[in-house]
């Protein structure tokens, strides 16, 4: 069998997508859910069991599984075979294209190159520093483990010579960003040196780079990988790998500054936690987490800088429908690894004690300054106001602006006027947060036509006889003309509907056409508006509300060959064909009697 069609019979489509986001059972052999490809607060996204597909009415978006990978994963049709094949034990040669190959054999590096910096550590004389490093840390050897912690040993070509007997060339080393030209003569050194080597993981637990923290005062502290074509600062969050079962299961993400509070973390038992890595997060980083949760809690460092560079993180976050919140440090307290080396279950309870982001903002500024004095009361209202603005929601405004308020002793109406509520849309990029397609609103006809179209598509022995009392010249718009002609000329009766259904066969027909991208969202719309409009209905009463629809289209269709000859009609009589006219009349004569 072709793997496509393994996989597509062997998935469990709602366990796939229910990875992902919240289904809720909806009737018989489907559920719905938020979507997660458009900000909503009421489900509209809806997966069918029964057809093995989803569809959001919401965005308009929809698909098989492999379309949902796709979209969710950023991955193309081939790494979403891939990615489904594995889930569910079908094997399938990786990569056909050369550009997919050259992106394996990076990660291949990488992860040969990981396990070469793990075993320096674990077992090598070269290591005893970096191990009683390590052990200074608080770090035990379970999550040496676990992170394959490593040491890259103080040499000028360890790495690269090991690389090299893998066989791997000196340009693929280069390229890995493992390993840097010598200034003179030839060959290769390594890149990183005599540091504690931290492997980074993309969220699907590939190793794409690394960042090394010295032992000792050199600089840079951390020295990361260069961009590659699978390394982008911008968009990996450390530990997300390990973390995402856990943050489906907390309902939020834990958002540290360091890779190595991640670390520290783990070791106090919260594995929800990813780190931003000391820079503002980015579009493409929430994005990756929308997929999760929409509740974002931020452990910000105690320095000002930490939170300086966290504002644009979290005006974008807010932008894009995530709940912000903040978990308080201790004063006193640098960050959470040093939260953990002191007391672990201590980072629990502030982890788990999130507030408003608000309320830590409101904090934070005020701090160390006197509500009395008028410079400190502007600058405070200088910090705050702006972060004030960001908020889209007019109750959750409207409240910290009253707290706000009263903090500076002024009457709400002065800060309210001096504020803008600012929508900030999000830069465009090539994620998978997608704006809701425009969705046409459909005529009463137009729903009626594409649930009677779904019912046959559903059903079509029961409603054969329904269906053929559709008329061929029906008053359509030029896709769901299309999608009938396909369903009028697919159809085969003589084809046993217990092989595979109707739908089914549709869906492969139409992925053969080229273009049919929105004829196949039209189908699976069809098919589920049909399901949901009948589901709960005894058979007569499902015939009776069918006969309804029937009558409905079958008016709209009269009346618009009516307005079409009389169009005719006064064409004629201006021309002065007599013969036409007559014609005419009777045809339209005709048509008000029927
Ligand atoms: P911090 O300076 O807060 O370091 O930088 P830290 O995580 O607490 O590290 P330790 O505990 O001293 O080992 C936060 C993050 O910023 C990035 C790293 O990802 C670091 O984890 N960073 C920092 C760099 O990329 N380069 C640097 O030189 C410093
Ligand atoms: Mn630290």
């Amino acid at each position: 069998m072709d793997p496509k069609d393994e996989i597509k019979q062997k998935m469990d489509i709602a366990e796939l997508i229910g990875e992902y986001i919240t289904l809720k059972p909806s009737g018989t052999d489907s559920f719905k859910g938020l979507c997660p490809f458009h900000n909503e607060k009421s489900p509209s996204f809806h997966v069918s069991t029964d057809r093995q597909i989803w569809h959001c009415f919401g965005c308009g978006e929809g698909g098989d599984c492999f379309s949902f990978v796709m979209k969710m994963e950023g991955m193309d049709f081939h790494e979403a075979l891939v990615h489904l094949g594995k889930k569910l034990g079908i094997e399938i040669k990786r990569f056909a294209s050369v550009e997919g190959n050259q992106k394996q054999r990076l990660i291949t590096i990488h992860e040969l190159a990981s396990k070469f910096f793990h075993k320096v550590l674990v077992d090598s004389t070269q290591a005893v520093r970096a191990r009683t490093y390590v052990e200074s840390r608080g770090i035990p050897s379970e999550l040496v483990t676990k992170f394959e912690l490593g040491f890259a040993p103080d040499d000028w070509s360890a790495l690269v010579d090991f690389l090299r007997k893998r066989s791997f060339s000196e340009a693929e080393i280069l390229e890995a960003g493992l390993g840097l030209r010598r200034k003179s003569g030839s060959g290769l050194i390594d890149r990183f040196r005599n540091r504690l080597m931290i492997p980074l993981a993309d969220q699907h637990g590939n190793v794409v780079g690394f960042t090394g923290r010295t032992m000792g005062d050199d600089q840079p502290k951390y020295m990361n990988s260069p961009e590659t074509p699978i390394y982008h600062k911008g968009s990996l969050l450390y530990g997300l790998d390990l973390a995402k079962a856990f943050i489906k299961k907390e309902g939020r993400v834990v958002i540290v500054e360091g890779n190595l509070d991640v670390v520290a973390s783990h070791k106090a038992g919260i594995q929800h936690v990813v780190a931003s890595s000391g820079t503002a997060l980015t579009e493409d980083q929430l994005t990756l987490l929308s997929r999760y949760t929409k509740t974002i809690v931020f452990s910000f460092d105690q320095d000002a800088a930490g939170l300086k560079a966290a504002r644009k993180g979290i005006a974008i976050a807010r932008s894009l429908g995530f709940d912000v919140r903040a978990a308080i440090l201790p004063d006193g307290v640098k960050d959470p690894d040093e939260l953990v080396q002191l007391n672990a279950e201590k980072w629990v309870d502030v982890a788990n004690g999130s507030v408003p982001i608000m309320q830590f903002l409101i904090e934070r500024m005020s701090r160390g300054r006197d509500m009395k004095n008028v410079d400190d009361k502007r600058a405070v209202s200088a910090e705050l106001l702006p972060a004030l603005s960001e908020i889209q929601d007019v109750i959750e405004r409207e409240h910290w602006l009253q707290v706000i308020a009263d903090l500076l002793s002024v009457d709400s109406s002065v800060l309210r006027a001096s504020i803008q509520p600012v929508q900030i849309a999000p830069q465009s990029s090539n994620t998978s947060v997608v704006q809701p397609k425009k969705q046409e609103r459909l005529s009463k006809e137009d729903t009626a036509f594409l649930i009677l179209l779904g019912n046959f598509v559903n059903n079509p022995v029961v409603h054969l006889e329904d269906w053929q009392k559709l008329n061929e010249d029906l008053t359509l718009d030029e896709p769901s003309k299309r999608l009938y002609n396909i369903v009028v000329s697919t159809y085969d009766p003589s084809v046993n509907p217990a092989q595979k259904s109707f739908f089914e066969r549709l869906r492969s027909v139409l992925e053969c056409e080229t273009s049919s991208e929105d004829l196949l969202h039209l189908l699976d719309k069809s098919s589920l508006l049909a399901e949901q409009t009948f589901d709960t209905m005894s058979p007569s009463l499902v015939q009776e509300q069918v006969t309804s629809l029937y009558n409905l289209l079958q008016t709209r269709n009269s009346s618009s060959r009516r307005s079409l000859l009389a169009a005719k009609l006064r064409q004629a009589e201006a021309a002065g064909n007599h013969e036409a006219v007559q014609q005419l009349m009777r045809e339209l004569n005709e048509s008000s009697l029927s």
